[in-house]
């Protein structure tokens, strides 16, 4: 019975997923919960199915703080620069990202952690932990102008946009016909 409940489980979360590839994960420091080393240079490339964006919250955050966060940080990124976070939650100096909700403009993030050569201040070492995040894939609303205006690559549709999880399709108005391209909608021959 175990073995059945679980791969009912198993299967149930599988089938139930309606879209490949990943939705949602979490993001660690190296050797997080344990203070992280010096000198690394880490790098995740948040990848989701189009049609989503990436939206992703720390939940712990903590490395050594600093002006501009010019030792120890972590970079957000999408196409654009999203910031350079460092600092302890609290701590003046330092930009501690707090409870931000990082949304990326297309279906992918970057993030860099970078530790300088010291932790540590006249021997009397502060660890500092890292980080913990997490992301998911939230639905792009395309027929939201103000997307569209970010993603002028992207067709719109000539009549009527319909969102849905995941995609958007067009309509037309009656007595048009939609085209083979999917977005432009052409006026029916009267006979
Ligand atoms: C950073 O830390 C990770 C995890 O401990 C390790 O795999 C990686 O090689 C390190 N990178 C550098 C540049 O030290
Ligand atoms: C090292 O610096 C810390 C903080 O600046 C201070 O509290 C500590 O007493 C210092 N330790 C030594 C051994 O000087």
């Amino acid at each position: 019975v175990p073995f059945l409940l679980w791969a009912f489980l198993f299967f149930g979360v599988i089938s139930s997923s309606p879209v490949p590839g990943r939705l949602f994960g979490e993001i660690r420091s190296p050797s997080y919960p344990n203070p992280y080393p010096n000198n690394n240079v880490s790098t995740w490339d948040i990848h989701i199915p189009e049609g989503y964006v990436v939206k992703l919250t720390f939940r712990y955050f903590d490395l050594e703080p600093s002006e501009s966060c010019f030792y120890d940080y972590v970079k957000v990124s999408d196409k654009k620069d999203l910031g350079r976070y460092c600092g302890q939650l609290g701590s003046t100096m330092g930009n501690h990202p707090g409870r931000k909700e990082f949304v990326s403009t297309g279906n992918r993030m970057h993030l860099v952690f970078h530790s300088d050569f010291s932790n540590e201040d006249n021997g009397t070492v502060i660890p500092y932990r890292g980080f913990l995040a997490y992301y998911q894939a939230v639905d792009l609303d395309e027929c939201d102008p103000k997307n569209a205006a970010e993603k002028d690559e992207r067709p719109q549709c000539q009549h009527f946009c319909h969102n849905y999880v995941g995609g958007y399709f067009c309509s037309c108005r009656t007595g048009y016909q939609l085209q083979s391209d999917h977005h432009s909608c052409k006026g029916k021959l009267k006979l």
